[in-house]
């Protein structure tokens, strides 16, 4: 059974990842605004990613005997000065993740959770990704500067993401 402030945690954690869904749809319509359909498609796939992460804390709750609550998502900011800016968000953003999921895991050992411990290191690995891939992109796109040749090559690159679902049971 979890304790009821490993529950409240969790259920914590699946808005933050909620609103990190949220985030990343307002920031993928804002590249279609500015026809950068590439960087939209990467965040589209980000949405979905965030969704996913959301679900796993959605099931891992329930799994442990827990109770979902389901708690009001923020507004995520609806514009954006630069597609460079974004993506500086984005890995701000994903710093900020990194601390909640760092707080769960100092919760875990503190009340000797093991299994949710063991959980939560699934998002550790994860976040160094998220941030690798944010700061990936800000490095592109620094490069590119003000070239639209270069910015174009790199929207065709962000096009080809695509979301692989989590094999069945993951
Ligand atoms: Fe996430
Ligand atoms: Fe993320």
């Amino acid at each position: 059974m979890l304790s009821q402030k490993m529950e409240q945690a969790l259920n914590q954690q699946l808005n933050a990842e909620l609103y990190s869904a949220y985030l990343y749809l307002s920031m993928a319509a804002y590249y279609s605004s500015i026809n950068l359909n590439g960087f939209a498609n990467w965040m589209t796939v980000q949405n979905l990613e965030e969704t996913m992460h959301g679900m796993k804390f959605y099931k891992y709750i329930n799994e442990r005997g827990g109770r979902i609550k389901l708690e009001q998502i923020e507004t995520p900011p609806h514009t954006w000065s630069s597609p460079l800016e974004v993506f500086e968000e984005t890995l701000k953003h994903e710093e900020k993740v990194t601390g909640l999921i760092n707080n769960l895991v100092d919760l875990a050992i503190a009340e000797r959770d093991h299994a949710a411990n063991a959980f939560l290191q699934w998002f550790i690995i994860e976040q160094v990704e998220e941030e690798a891939s944010a700061n990936e992109i800000i490095q592109n796109l620094k490069l590119a500067g003000n070239d639209p040749h270069a910015l174009f090559m790199l929207d065709r690159e962000l096009g080809t993401r695509v979301f692989t679902p989590p094999a069945a049971g993951e």
